[in-house]
């Protein structure tokens, strides 16, 4: 187990390259699973939740293989197993999309219900509403879902509340069910695009991702594809807040801009300058930076993974913000982490109040989840003296070296084992 050292108040400058999406890369693997054949990724982010999706595909049957750093050559040539319980699976929520992919390929599934960041009740009953709504039968008990199905047909589905994960996975399974399937009330989020772009390379007949209606006419195979992953939204954020929190001047490249268009506009009005490029945005934060009020929301709103990040970026700035949390019932837990570091925030239920603070102060923290151990990272970049940031294998989940990413921009950061 590893702690991430930092020391504070560098002034961050420079280039920063951003790599492809976590969220998009823990769909579209799995649904490389779903041709007999073999598909090649390119921009994969190298963080833990990859590595632990390949081993997930190896211990299934298929076979995985490093081309380069952020290039893999997945080889699902059958038969696969179809039953994934093992620890890997039950280590990230992510592994539900082999629910989705096997159901599709083979009509019969059997995985770990989900683990990963808890920041509240994470069910998903949705997924399951939309597998059962396409003929399969879905049982839950002692920690694993199995469904099957004879045959999957297409089908109406109206989703009661905005899911990402939920509009993935029936998107999956319906990719290879008979018969045309409409997804209403869709999540709309970059990485749903992405898996819907990746799967129609593979021959599936997707149309409308990215909008709220996503129509789903089956294919009976998918074969291979080659497919570029998306640069990723939230880590890119993160470095864009990076760069505002040290008032620095940084080029954030190899993004898509207009997926960032949430956190400009707020980053804009907090007195933050933005300059966009075709596949950049330059932050310069050079003048006294304005509280502001930001409600997380699903895409194209303000992303609940980066609130704890512009929270930390809030408790440095004059005057009283408020932030809602609309997407996840339990997602300040890292507040009480932050406070160490000299933040005021009072949580009440959903909502968070700050009153931003002169100066942060260097202390001894936790990451208590991902996104969460990201916004330590950037409170302790502002903060004076030394923080110690314990929980570092969270970090590693979502961003690839970070402490070089950082470091190279200016920051004082080092990693180092906890010694037991
Ligand atoms: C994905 C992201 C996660 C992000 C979240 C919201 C991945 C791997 N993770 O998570 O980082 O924070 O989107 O943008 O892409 N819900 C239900 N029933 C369900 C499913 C969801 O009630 O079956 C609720 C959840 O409790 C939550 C809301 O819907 O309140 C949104 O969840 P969802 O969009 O499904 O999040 P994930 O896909 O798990």
């Amino acid at each position: 187990m590893d702690k991430l050292i930092v020391r504070g108040q560098k002034r961050l400058c420079g280039e920063v390259s951003i790599s492809g999406a976590k969220n998009a890369a823990v769909a579209v693997i799995p649904a490389a699973i779903m041709a007999n054949g073999v598909s090649v990724i390119e921009n994969l982010p190298g963080i833990e939740d990859v590595s632990c999706l390949c081993h997930t595909i190896e211990k299934i049957g298929g076979k995985y293989e490093y081309i380069d750093k952020h290039t893999l050559r997945i080889d699902a040539t059958g038969p696969l197993e179809t039953c994934a319980t093992f620890e890997e699976v039950q280590r990230m929520r992510a592994s539900y999309y082999f629910l989705g992919a096997l159901l599709a390929r083979y009509k019969k599934a059997e995985v770990a219900l989900p683990g990963g960041c808890n920041f509240g009740v994470r069910p998903i009953d949705l997924h399951l509403k939309g597998f059962r709504a396409l003929g399969a039968t879905v049982i839950e008990g002692d920690g694993v879902v199995k469904a099957y199905a004879d045959k999957l047909v297409g089908t109406s589905i109206y989703m009661d509340q905005v899911s990402v994960g939920a509009t993935i996975n029936i998107m999956l399974a319906a990719a290879m069910a008979e018969g045309v399937t409409t997804i209403e009330n869709a999540a709309k989020e970059p990485h749903v695009v992405d898996t819907a772009n990746y799967l129609n390379m593979m021959g599936a007949k997707i149309k409308g991702a990215g909008t709220d209606v996503i129509r789903i006419h089956g294919v009976k195979e998918l074969h291979g594809a080659q497919y570029a992953i998306i640069p990723d939204q939230i880590e890119a954020g993160t470095y864009m807040i990076a760069a505002a929190i040290t008032g620095g001047d940084v080029l954030v490249k190899n993004i898509i801009p207009k997926h960032m268009d949430s956190l400009t506009a707020k980053l804009d009005e907090m007195n933050v300058s933005i300059e966009e490029h075709d596949d950049s945005i330059r932050v310069c934060a050079d003048q006294a930076l304005h509280c502001a009020n930001v409600k997380t929301m699903s895409y194209p709103g303000f992303p609940t993974d980066l609130q704890p990040q512009i929270v930390a970026l809030l408790s440095c700035c004059e005057g009283k913000s408020v932030i809602t949390e609309n997407v996840w019932d339990n997602r300040f837990q890292y507040v009480d982490e932050l406070r160490k570091l000299g933040a005021k925030v009072e949580v009440d239920g959903r909502v968070a109040t700050i009153q931003g603070t002169e100066q942060l102060h260097g202390a001894k923290v936790k990451a208590t989840d991902l996104r969460a151990g990201a916004a330590m990272v950037l409170a302790a970049l502002a903060a004076e003296g030394e923080t110690e940031i314990d929980g570092v294998k969270y970090i590693d989940r979502g961003y690839e070296d970070i402490e070089h990413k950082l470091g190279n921009l200016g920051a004082e950061i080092r990693r180092e084992p906890i010694e037991e």
